[in-house]
């Protein structure tokens, strides 16, 4: 593995990440959307780089030293990842290729063993459309229905009509934990123990807590968290799924063919063991180990540091936000990370954005793949700003001074 500079001065980790050095439109980059994909420290870019040109070979196939060496690092990834979420064994860490996988695999294969007709699968309102979709998929499949717990004007959940919804009909309840579009960050242990009062099993998607916060999978009691690299400075195209292993080995394999097999005839096929039932095909080698690299890199910061930069830039931004005439922030709900989400009174997100990223402001416009929340707000989108420990204060001050040219401009 390439060694992890340590840097706790987030100045100085700021200069790890090569391309916020360059500019866009002409203008140095701002880069407020790290909620879509965050960008990657030199240390993760180097260790790709690094497997390429003296690791590659195929893992769990070879006997030759090659072979080894990089089935020796894809595995040291497993360990870290492992570590990383406190999950309990590694048969319970299987790689996928981001959380919009980790959901699908878990609603397919955990929805096909268990859901019946007249069963219900419980959601909530704020979820990305990956926590919605493949759960619509499989109770049309099975003949189950799709329950869906509201939220106040806040976005924060109704802990009550959870409660209610929450009945001996519910196989499964899927949640976020730290909502995408409007930052809530939502209370998973408290959903996770009522849940389990019933015996009924939780899926959270991590993909926007993790980048944020320390994630304990055992202390969550959490019986699924998924999460994508790319969204924590690793790379694209690798995620895990943390399952706990008396669910994992109750439930089918999900995709067929190479490695998740035991033995194979035309007759029968019986699987290999956890948590390779799960990996079929050659996996992301290159994309487990940087992942690796990603995971040591955070871990030199620390969460507490990310936490209180994170929290103090959401702060900052918010109050900044809040003295223009005419914003709207969608989502302020008490406990929030990360994501400030907002409208300027007449003007079209999209057009918002437009103007904000000739001055090199980089944000998502749009509905942020919540389609039924923003018909919930009665709104077409957002403009949301995202952050991460590498973005500083002059970065908030450079969007409220576009937010503001652009009311000027559009107003
Ligand atoms: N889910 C990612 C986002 O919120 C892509 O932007």
């Amino acid at each position: 593995m390439i060694k992890v500079p340590i840097a706790v001065d987030m100045e100085k980790v700021r200069a790890d990440f090569p391309l916020l050095n360059r500019e866009m439109n002409g203008k140095p980059i701002v880069f407020l959307d790290s909620a879509a994909s965050s960008q990657k420290p030199q240390a993760v870019i180097d260790q790709l780089d690094a497997y390429y040109k003296q690791q590659n070979a195929n893992v769990h196939r070879g006997v030759y030293q090659l072979s080894q060496e990089a089935t020796t690092a894809f595995e040291k990834g497993r360990e870290l990842a492992k570590s990383f979420i406190n999950a309990g064994s590694l048969k319970e860490v299987i790689f996928v290729r981001g959380t919009t996988e980790g959901i699908n695999l878990v609603a397919s294969s955990f929805g096909r063993k268990f859901l019946q007709a007249g069963d219900e699968v419980l959601i909530s309102a704020m979820e990305h459309h990956s926590n919605i979709v493949p759960w619509q998929m499989i109770c049309e499949e099975r003949g189950a229905k799709l329950k869906v717990i509201p939220i106040n004007e806040a976005g924060e959940l109704l802990m009550d009509e959870f409660d209610q919804l929450l009945t001996e009909k519910v196989k499964i309840v899927a949640v976020t934990h730290v909502s995408n579009t409007l930052g809530t960050i939502n209370p998973v242990k408290e959903i996770i123990d009522k849940a389990h009062q019933k015996g009924v099993p939780v899926l959270i998607d991590g993909a926007q807590a993790i980048p944020h916060m320390k994630v304990d999978v055992q202390e969550l009691d959490a019986d699924f968290y998924t999460f994508s690299g790319h969204k924590m400075f690793g790379p694209t195209g690798i995620g895990v799924l943390y399952g706990k292993e008396e669910w994992l080995e109750q439930m089918p394999p999900y995709h067929g063919g190479g490695e998740m097999i035991e033995t194979v005839t035309f007759e029968k096929t019986t699987y290999n063991e956890l948590p390779h039932k799960f990996e079929a095909g050659t996996p992301d080698i290159s994309g487990v180990i940087a992942l690796g690299t990603a995971i040591q890199y955070m871990q030199t910061i620390g969460h507490e540091a990310i936490q209180e930069h994170e929290h103090e830039l959401l702060q900052y931004a918010t109050e900044q936000l809040k003295q223009i005439e005419g914003i709207r922030i969608i989502g302020t709900a008490e406990q929030k990370a990360s994501v400030v989400s907002f409208l300027a009174e007449g003007i079209h997100p999209y057009d918002l954005g437009t103007i904000l990223d000739k001055l090199g402001i980089a944000v998502r416009t749009g509905h942020h793949c919540t389609q039924p929340l923003m018909d919930w707000y009665g709104i077409p989108g957002t403009v949301r700003a995202s952050l991460a420990f590498y973005n500083n204060k002059e970065d908030i001050d450079k969007l409220i001074e576009g937010v503001k040219r652009a009311i000027k401009m559009l107003g």
